[in-house]
Parts: structure tokens; C-alpha cells; sequence
């Protein structure tokens, strides 16, 4: 082909599971580029703990220059018990939320469904969790984990949760958009029988719901939300939150699908989306080449759509449904002596992947 696409992705593969989720990601990203027109480099950068060992910080400079020059990061995971001792600046997980910062990643898109052929993997009924298909649209860069005054006093310590009314407008008009485009249901999560930031937020979002009136939205409190999302998943499309509160709703959702590997993330807004899976660096599997990798090849499909390559993001999407159907589940999902490496899944993806790209191509050929 001529003149490809040419994309380059700053890879941070992180600690823990982080490189070998990451790495199956660029193998199935490499399994669908040629086939669909472009081509890509994937530089490798220090992240997290691994970049404090090397370099004494978790988010070095030249890491920052080269996620903001990329077109996309690719990121693994962070932190881990090597470095739980570590405070402020130093913990790998402030890295990462600076590197959100760095590069204005203010809406985190957290899409959850439940794969056919997981049904079966949920800890809940299935008749219940079937069909579930929510987006969870977290606000990233504000909030209890951004404001100030933050840190240790004499006799405590204190965080803030501030909301400017602009932060909640820009990410409201980013979670009705979304509904637009899917079932037109918002529900907006806080705590406003509390909290004078959710009364803001509620008010905010409320006025900001006006310029679309083809989107319903509703109002939860982030106590029933929480029991509503395990309850009775199927009455959620768009669900809108704030920082923390996103944080911790899209890891009980993960009970969904029944396993927190499942989950990718896209957080756009900024200069350079980030994709990363929704889980942690799982220090209790790392290393063992057991760890599920589709949350993260289910990024590298939300990066796909971002940089304009919708069709080569379904062929990914294809190769992981298609890898479940035929039987292939890691560790979380399937019992130890029936379950696949995550190197193998990521081929068994990768192959399956590119056939569907061959069979497309040939259709449309033909
Ligand atoms: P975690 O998400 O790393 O793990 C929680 C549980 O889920 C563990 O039992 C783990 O084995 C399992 N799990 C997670 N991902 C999995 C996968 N892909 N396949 C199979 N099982 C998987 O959460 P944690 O244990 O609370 O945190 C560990 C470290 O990761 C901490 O340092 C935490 O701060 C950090 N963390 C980082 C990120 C990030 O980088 N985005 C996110 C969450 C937690
Ligand atoms: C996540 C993680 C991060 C967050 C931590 C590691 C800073 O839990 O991406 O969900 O709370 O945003
Ligand atoms: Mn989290």
C-alpha cells in the first residue's frame, strides 16, 4: 500500500502485568495494520515504578516529551509492593496522574458490556448481567484527586474535592454526546445530599442536559448507584461521574463480565489520548504469563477508533470475541488446567484478527 497511515505510539509498559498485557496489545495491533493501510512505530518509555528505580522518578521528562510529540500512549500498569513505602511526587501512581495532567486527558471512557460467551464467567445471574452494556464516563483530571488543600497537617490530613463549573460542563457534554450515539440514557452519579461539589455538579450537568433534549438523564446518589449496578445493570447506558467516584463504580462493574482483566479505557479530551487497561499492575499474577490481556487489547481498539482506524478497532474487537467463542479464557475465567497463557491468547486474537481483516478485504473485493 502506498503512503500508509503512519502512527506513532509511545509505550509505557509500566510494572507488574503491565508489559505483558502491553505487548500482546502491539502484536495484535501488528496483525491488523498492514491489512487496513498503515503502519506504526511503538517506542518504549519509563513509567512508574520501574521509572523511579532507573531514574529516581515515576514520570520522567523525557517520558512526558515523548507522549506529548506521540500520536497515542499505550500504557500498562503501575505501582506495585516494592514501592508502597513511597510518598507524594515519588509514588508511581502520582506519575500516572500526572501524566493525565500532562497531556489534559479530562474524560476517561470506560466501556463495559458482557461478551456472549462470558455470561457464564459473572458471578452474578445471568439472565441478569446478559446484554449489560454501560459506559462509564469518569471525569480524569479534577477533583478529590487533584485539589488543594491536599496532605498531611500536624494532627491529620486533608484532601479536597473541587469542581470548577467548566470542568463539570466539559466532561457533561461529553458523556450526552456519548448517549447520543447510543441508547440516549445518562445517569449522573453524586453524592448532593452531601456534598456542596455534587449540589455544583448536579445543577451543572442539569443546565448543560438543556442543549440536548433527545438525551434523558437522571440523577443517582453514588450509594444506590453502586447497588444499582450490581441489582440491575441492563437500565444503564451512559453513566456520568466524577473522579473518584468513576474510579471505584467501573471496578464493581467489572463484577459484570466477572473479571476486572475485561476492562479497557480511553481517556481523550486533551492533546494525545492515553489507552490503558482498566486494572492495576496485579502484583499477585505479575511475571507469570497468566494475566488476562483483552482489557488492554480492548484499548489498543478505543485507540484505534481515536486515531480515525474504525475498521482495523472492529477487526481487534472481532478477534477477541472470536478467541472467547472458540474456547480460548485465561486464568481469571476459566479454571488453571484449562486455561491459556496470556501470550497465547494474544496470538490466538492476533491470527483471528487479521483473517477477519482478509475476509473483509476479499468481500469487498469481490
Ligand atoms: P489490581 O487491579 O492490580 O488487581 C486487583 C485484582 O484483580 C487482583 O487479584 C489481580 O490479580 C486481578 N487482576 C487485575 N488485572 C487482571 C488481569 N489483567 N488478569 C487477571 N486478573 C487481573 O488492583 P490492586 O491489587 O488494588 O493494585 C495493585 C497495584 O496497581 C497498586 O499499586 C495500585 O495502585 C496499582 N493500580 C494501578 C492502576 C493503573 O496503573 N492504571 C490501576 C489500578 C491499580
Ligand atoms: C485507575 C487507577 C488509578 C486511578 C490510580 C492508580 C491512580 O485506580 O486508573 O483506575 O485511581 O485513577
Ligand atoms: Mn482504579
Amino acid at each position: 500500500m502506498e503512503n500508509p497511515n503512519r502512527y506513532e505510539i509511545a509505550w509505557l509498559p509500566g510494572d507488574g502485568i503491565g508489559p505483558e498485557v502491553t505487548r500482546e496489545a502491539l502484536r495484535v495491533l501488528d496483525a491488523v495494520a498492514s491489512a487496513h493501510g498503515f503502519a506504526f512505530t511503538a517506542e518504549e518509555h519509563l513509567m512508574g515504578g520501574a521509572a523511579l528505580d532507573e531514574t529516581g522518578v515515576p514520570f520522567p521528562d523525557d517520558t512526558r516529551a515523548a507522549c506529548q510529540e506521540s500520536d497515542a500512549v499505550l500504557l500498562g500498569a503501575v505501582g506495585g509492593p516494592k514501592w508502597d513505602d513511597t510518598t507524594g511526587d515519588q509514588r508511581p501512581e502520582s506519575g500516572l496522574l500526572a501524566l493525565r495532567k500532562a497531556l489534559g486527558v479530562y474524560a476517561n471512557l470506560r466501556p463495559i458490556r458482557v461478551p456472549e460467551a462470558l455470561a457464564s464467567a459473572s458471578p452474578l445471574r445471568p439472565d441478569r448481567v446478559g446484554g449489560a452494556d454501560i459506559l462509564f464516563v469518569r471525569e480524569l483530571t479534577g477533583g478529590i484527586y487533584f485539589g488543594t488543600p491536599e496532605g498531611r497537617t500536624d494532627d491529620g490530613a486533608r484532601s479536597t474535592m473541587v469542581y470548577t463549573e467548566a470542568e463539570i460542563e466539559r466532561i457533561a457534554h461529553v458523556a450526552f454526546q456519548r448517549a447520543q450515539r447510543r441508547d440516549g440514557h445518562v445517569t449522573s452519579v453524586d453524592k448532593a445530599n452531601v456534598l456542596e461539589v455534587s449540589e455544583l455538579w448536579r445543577e451543572v450537568v442539569s443546565e448543560v442536559q438543556d442543549e440536548y433534549p433527545d438525551v434523558m438523564l437522571r440523577h443517582l446518589y453514588i450509594d444506590n448507584a453502586a447497588m444499582q449496578v450490581v441489582r440491575d445493570p441492563q437500565q444503564f447506558d451512559v453513566v456520568l461521574t466524577g473522579n473518584l467516584f468513576g474510579d471505584i463504580l467501573s471496578d464493581l462493574a467489572a463484577a459484570l463480565p466477572g473479571s476486572l482483566g475485561l476492562l479497557p479505557s480511553a481517556s481523550v479530551g486533551g492533546t494525545v489520548g492515553l489507552f490503558e487497561p482498566v486494572h492495576g499492575s496485579a502484583p499477585d499474577i505479575a511475571g507469570e504469563n497468566t494475566a488476562n490481556p483483552i482489557g488492554t487489547l480492548l484499548s489498543a481498539a478505543l485507540l484505534l477508533d481515536e486515531l480515525g482506524e474504525p475498521d482495523a478497532a472492529d477487526a481487534v474487537r472481532y478477534g477477541v470475541d472470536a478467541a472467547l467463542e472458540a474456547g480460548f479464557h485465561t486464568s481469571d475465567l476459566a479454571p488453571n488446567d484449562e486455561a491459556v497463557s496470556t501470550s497465547t491468547f494474544g496470538r490466538e486474537v492476533a491470527s483471528r484478527a487479521a483473517d477477519h481483516t482478509h475476509q473483509n478485504a476479499s468481500a469487498s473485493l469481490s
